[in-house]
């Protein structure tokens, strides 16, 4: 008997961002059409427009979609786009797809709207070919003009077209950046851990998202009535888990992450709770981190299972969340990355690998006076600089192997103080 052919839908789209529009299509798609999954296919940018002014980078396209899709699981992320050193053509990819998946069916998901320009795309024959289209109807294209449509698309490409029927939902995210300009709510109109995403990262000139209302779960929590953190009772608990010497240092962090704070205008708030956690889980000994990790799903690459001493950071970000009740994205994200950097990192995240590094009781550093000096003046030149010596000092023997984040920060922060140095 022959087998039944897998049957994937493609969402393609710029995300940026993704909205709940995109979503409940792609939902749709997946139901009327029986499909296995869908696969959310950020598109790519040709070189000269990747980072284009005003939009999100590919790094928070893709993060944004990841976050939106999270939760279920016949949704699933694809990078294929994203990684291609030149610009991807639709055909292209699709055609790729095909020659790896053979046994599988593809259906490439698209607006009404689109298909009337559907013929200027890149080899639309082509596309045909590889997929069949499900056209998503729109109340405001005439149903008669769309069949229409269809059937010469249909003759004279040789595809498969099919309608799906989806709620019409007059949402773009050109609508969506607008309104996040100009201060208008887009609440529900995007997922809310995109919207903490945005708000955290200041994407499309977003400056703060409301507090989460009070009471939201019954989880322990340390904010006050008043919707903020309880730095003095997360301190009380956090001495119960670390040793004196690493309380020191801690408060160290917390005190140099709020004068960084001060002056480079980030929350204070934000870099005194990210400061004061930011090695909660430094003091579990090795063995229980991995099991921890293991237990809980966090993920770890082959560097970090070899060297289990630099998962206090992502394990530190988890038990933020679970012991210390911190949801906030932008915090939890600066624990994360606070010992290996990434490329692109935030203003907080910056204040508190930095401040993790010049606090005051650090003495072992080189450079120690010049690069706390730095801190206050230039983030991204102190990130150079700092990453720098640290590299040098950890192919010099200082440690077993790199972790290729770190490698990844520096390569990022390298160029900005080359083209600066131009
Ligand atoms: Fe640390
Ligand atoms: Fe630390």
């Amino acid at each position: 008997m022959q087998e039944k052919k897998k049957k994937i839908g493609i969402m393609g789209g710029t995300f940026d961002p993704i909205h709940i529009s995109h979503l409940i299509l792609a939902e749709t798609a997946y139901e009327q059409f029986s499909l296995d999954k869908v696969l959310f296919l950020p598109a790519g940018n040709p070189p000269h427009k990747r980072n284009r002014k005003g939009g999100a980078t590919d790094l928070e396209r893709v993060e944004m979609v990841r976050r939106a899709i999270a939760g279920n699981s016949h949704f699933q992320l694809c990078l294929d786009e994203m990684n291609a050193e030149d610009y991807s053509y639709t055909y292209r990819t699709l055609e790729q797809m095909r020659a790896e998946h053979p046994d599988t069916e593809f259906y490439f998901i698209v607006g009404a709207d689109s298909l009337f320009d559907f013929e200027q795309w890149r080899e639309p024959e082509r596309i045909c070919r590889a997929a069949s289209i499900l056209v998503a109807v729109r109340d405001h294209v005439d149903d008669e003009r769309l069949s229409q449509k269809m059937k010469e698309l249909e003759e004279k490409l040789g595809g498969h077209f099919y309608r799906l029927y989806s709620t019409n939902l007059d949402i773009s995210s050109k609508m969506i950046r607008d309104w996040i300009r100009r201060k208008k709510t887009v609440r529900y109109y995007v997922p809310e851990p995109v919207l903490e995403y945005i708000s955290s990262r200041h994407i499309y000139g977003m400056d703060r998202y409301p507090e989460k209302d009070a009471g939201e779960s019954g989880k322990e929590t340390n904010r006050q009535m008043n919707g903020r953190y309880d730095l003095k009772k997360m301190e009380q608990k956090l001495a119960k888990h670390l040793d004196e010497d690493r309380m020191r240092h801690t408060l160290g962090v917390m005190y140099t992450a709020a004068g960084l704070a001060m002056v480079h205008g980030c929350s204070l708030e934000k870099a005194q709770v990210a400061g004061l956690l930011h090695d909660c889980a430094k003091c579990i000994p090795n063995k229980k981190k991995l099991k921890m990790c293991l237990e809980n799903q966090i993920p770890m690459t082959e560097y970090e299972e070899k060297n289990p001493f630099i998962l206090h950071a992502k394990l530190g970000a988890f038990l933020a969340r679970k012991k210390y009740g911190v949801e906030d994205e932008e915090i939890l994200e600066a624990i994360t990355w606070h010992t290996t950097g990434k490329p692109d990192m935030s203003l907080l995240d910056k204040i508190i690998y930095l401040a993790d590094y010049i606090e005051p009781g650090r003495d072992k550093a080189s450079r120690l006076p010049y690069i706390r000096k730095l801190a206050f003046q230039d983030l991204d030149e102190c990130m150079y600089q700092v990453l720098k010596d640290t590299l040098e000092y950890l192919s010099a023997g200082g440690a077993d192997g790199i972790d290729e984040m770190t490698e990844e920060a520096y390569g990022y922060y390298r160029e900005i103080h080359k083209k600066r140095n131009l």
